[in-house]
Formats: C-alpha cells, structure tokens, sequence
C-alpha cells in the first residue's frame, strides 16, 4: 500500500473527498476525521472492502463495526426495525455522537456485524465524513482508525502514525472536536442498554426516552494489596507504557502518585504523568501531559488519547493517571477509557 494523504481546504474540498469516494466504490479503505475520533471507513456492504478494514487494524473478527450513515432513509436501508425511542434518540441527538444498535437488514454482510443480527449506526457530525458518506453514495463501515490496542486517533499525525502503508488513504481535516468515541446504546433491549459511554452521557438519553441501563462494566482488576510491589510488574517485558490508573479523593491520589513516583523511580523506571490542573501543580514526573481542569470534563475526554499517545512517545515506561476527576456525565466516558487503558487500577 501507498497510503495517500489527502487535504481538504476551502477550494478543493469537493474534489477532494470526491477522490476519497471513488476509492471507497473500489473497495478501498480511507481514514477521515469524524466529531469523535479518526474513523478507517470502508463500504459497509462490501464484505471485501470490510475486510481490508479489519486486516488494517489488525482487529479480532468477532468485534462488529459502526456504520455510519448520511440520512434517516440510510438508516432505515440497514436496519430492519426502528422503535419509536430509537427515532426519538434520531431527531434528537443526529448527527452527532450517538450510535444505536439495532436489528440489521440480510443487506448488511455478517463480516460488518461480526455475524450478529443487529447492526451499529450512526450519523457523524463532521462535514468531510457526510460528504464522503454522500457523495460515495455508500454506508461506511468505519471503527477508529486506529491499530487493534492503541489509543483511539484524535488527528490525522495519530493515523498515520499507526497506519501508513497499510491503507489506501487518509482525509486531513485537523483536530477532532470530542476526543472520546460516541456512546453506544443497545435499542433491541427493553429498556435499553449503554453498552459504551460517551459524551452523550445516560442523563442526556434518559430526558428524552425515560429509563435506560448501563450495560457495560468497568473492569477493576486490582487491589491495593498487589500494588504494594509495583516493581513485580515493571520487570515483565512491556514496549508500550504500563498505565496505573488512581482514583479517590484529590488529595489521596496526589499523595498515592508522589510516593509511586518515587518507588518506580527508585528501581529506574521513567515515569510519566497524566495529570488534571490540580494535580499539575504539585506534581513531577520524568514526561507530564497535562489533561485539563477536572471540573471541564470536556476537556480531560478531548486530550485524553493525545495525552496517552504523547507519553508513550516519550518512552517512558510507567504512566501513573489522575483518576481523582468526576466520574458522572462526561467523566464517565473518561473513566471508562482509562480503565481500559489501565493495567492497574487503584481505588482508595
Ligand atoms: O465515535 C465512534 O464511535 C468512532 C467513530 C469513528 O465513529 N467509531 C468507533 O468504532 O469507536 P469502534 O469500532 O472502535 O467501536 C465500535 C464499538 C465496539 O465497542 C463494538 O463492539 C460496538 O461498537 N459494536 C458495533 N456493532 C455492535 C453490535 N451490533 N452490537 C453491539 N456492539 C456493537
Ligand atoms: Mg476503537
């Protein structure tokens, strides 16, 4: 693969992402910015072309994709049955960072859906992503464009980073504007279940169509016994970072990180910092990223991936995480991706 990489400015917009759409006829694989994250879109209905998008990310076959959508009536030719609440959630929050699951038309090929009956949709609120959508006159099957196991892209610098070569190309289109990838809502339950968080956060979703449930679970996979000898875990072979994620009140996590910082740097180890401002004043590590203010939640969820990306650039092989920020509405989704970034987390 020669992975080309496309720019869209004022003038050769239209041609641009005209170029993009004529790849995606052909069965190619094109990156392009959505509201969300970096999306690696192929036609939805070419089991092929999906294909070509799972061998790319290197992603297990069992893990279905989002298919993105320009219209209601693109919806309505994928799935099979819309509730009523589904189309409340609709004209609500479309386009933007919502995807529902939903029963899927035979047309859907099983490679998109990971062999389930129901298929992910959504309609992406970025105007490079609908024209692609458009003008290729196709549904785009897109997961992050991302490598299987790395931070989810929140520029085209990160697609290409984990994708070159390995694509047919990549739309340019800067920054994202959320950071975190869009909530999932699973409509085929009653009622129905948030299966991924996002920054359509389940009080948004409960205004509009009562009751809802979470449906996912974060995992906790430590306790603070095993954390005592962090240094057991440094010496297994890692070549990308060992994120610890600490979570508690403002002050414990602050006094938890000192004294982990000093224990890693102890035994040699270069330790790298996600911090929020509080903690960013106080603290100091061999690399620090800073994630924002803890009361714009906004803010942690649109540096996150950035923030996990630049430290591992920076080679360092501990990432100690401030947890200590809100975890309700947009904090949740924050939470949830730093707890499956996390080999460790710690709740005190
Ligand atoms: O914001 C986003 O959603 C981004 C942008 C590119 O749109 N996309 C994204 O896709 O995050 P991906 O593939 O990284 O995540 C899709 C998630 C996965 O957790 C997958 O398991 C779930 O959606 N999913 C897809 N189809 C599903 C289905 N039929 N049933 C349950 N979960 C499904
Ligand atoms: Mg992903």
């Amino acid at each position: 693969f020669k992975t080309r990489i496309l720019h869209t400015d004022k003038d050769n917009f239209r041609e641009t992402v005209g170029e993009a759409a004529e790849m995606i006829k052909k069965g190619g694989t094109v990156a392009f910015p959505t509201e969300t994250v970096y999306g690696l879109g192929a036609d939805a209905v070419n089991p092929a072309a999906v294909k070509a998008v799972f061998r790319a990310k290197g992603r297990p076959a069992d893990n279905p994709l989002i298919v993105h959508v320009a219209s209601k009536e693109q919806c309505e030719e994928l799935a099979s049955t819309i509730p009523e609440k589904a189309y409340t959630l609709i004209d609500r929050f479309w386009p933007g960072p919502l995807t529902l699951i939903l029963e899927r038309k035979q047309i859907v090929p099983d490679i998109t859906t990971g062999g389930l009956d129901t298929v992910a949709l959504r309609m992406p609120d970025n105007r490079i992503a609908m024209e692609l959508i458009r003008i290729s006159g196709r549904p785009l099957a897109a997961p992050s464009a991302n490598l299987s196991g790395r931070p989810s892209p929140t520029t085209a610098e990160h697609v290409i980073a984990d994708l070159d070569g390995r694509i047919d190309a990549i739309i340019d289109g800067g920054a994202v504007r959320v950071g975190v990838e869009s909530t999932v809502i699973d409509m085929t339950s009653e009622p129905p279940a948030i299966l991924r968080p996002g920054i359509v956060s389940r009080n948004d979703i409960e205004r509009e169509i009562g009751r809802i449930c979470i449906g996912y679970e974060d995992k906790i996979h430590q306790d603070i016994e095993k954390v005592r000898s962090p240094g057991m875990k440094y010496t297994h072979y890692s070549p990308d970072a060992i994120v610890i994620l600490l979570e508690g009140s403002n002050e414990m996590v602050i006094s938890k990180i000192q004294e982990m910082l000093y224990d890693f740097r102890s035994r040699g180890a270069k330790v790298g910092l996600l911090l929020t401002g509080e903690s960013n004043e106080v603290l100091e590590g061999d690399e620090e990223f800073l994630l924002g203010k803890k009361d714009r939640p906004s803010e942690l969820a649109f540096n996150l991936f950035s923030g996990l990306r630049y430290l591992d650039e920076k080679k360092v092989d501990v990432i100690l995480a401030d947890g200590s920020f809100s975890h309700s509405g947009v904090g949740a989704a924050v939470r949830n991706r730093l707890r499956k970034a996390a080999e460790m987390i710690i709740k005190m």
